[in-house]
């Protein structure tokens, strides 16, 4: 069984992600971290984050043992993520690496922009998450305080829209919900009214074969 969670930034798909996976005993991935280790290990290196051959071979030798830096989540490292993702020979090297995980046993969820639509287009389940812009900066704004870093929440709306944009408009794999995806609504969710919900549309969709 694979799970695709697609949807904006902050729009909660990773912690949807995570509780999904628990629920159901398989394996989560948050693609969003791997498009975000390739985008730090460029600003590491000091090379620009639009050099498509140094990102490409980046790409490729990508060490999953590194998914876990807290440096990863940051709102720098989220905005050149949003960059590097949009070169479609960066996203070509990775596609193996993510389909691979998906379908390994016992089942996966991976939650990023594309999951239903180009990795896993054949996916069991698939949902969109949705929230408002202003929610979702909300949201950012209280996890980067929890964290201790600054976080100024007209910056932050301000970030998520312009991130909304590109990740929208570009020409690989852009964000958008497969025609076969449910899209869930947690503007007015909490976290445990999300994941219900959630889990509800799964169990429909089992209930349903
Ligand atoms: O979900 P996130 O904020 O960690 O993602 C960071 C950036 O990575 C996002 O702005 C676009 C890109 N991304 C992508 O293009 N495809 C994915 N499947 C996941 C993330």
């Amino acid at each position: 069984m694979i799970i695709a969670i697609d949807g904006p930034a902050a729009s909660g798909k990773g912690t949807l992600g995570k509780r999904l996976a628990h629920h159901y005993g398989y394996r989560h991935l948050d693609t969003g971290v791997i498009y975000r280790a390739v985008a730090k290990a460029l600003l590491d290196r000091g090379f620009d984050l639009t050099d498509e051959a140094r990102a490409v071979a980046i790409a490729m030798e990508l060490d999953p043992e590194n998914f876990g830096h807290p440096e990863l989540k940051s709102q720098r490292i989220g905005d050149a993520a949003s960059v590097v993702s949009a070169i479609p020979r960066v996203r070509e090297a990775l596609v193996n690496f993510q389909r691979q995980f998906a379908a390994d046993p016992p089942g996966a969820v991976l939650d990023g922009r594309d999951i239903g639509t180009v990795i896993c287009p054949n996916a069991d389940v698939k949902i969109f998450v949705v929230a408002d812009p202003q929610v979702r900066a909300h949201r950012r704004t209280l996890e980067a305080l929890a964290r201790g870093e600054a976080a100024d929440e007209a910056m932050v709306l301000a970030d998520i829209l312009k991130r909304d944009e590109r990740d929208k408009n570009r020409a690989a794999a852009p964000l958008k919900a497969a025609e076969d995806a449910h899209i869930l609504d947690n503007s007015n969710l909490d976290v445990e009214a999300s994941v219900s919900a959630a889990i509800a549309i799964v169990e429909a969709v089992r209930a349903a074969r």
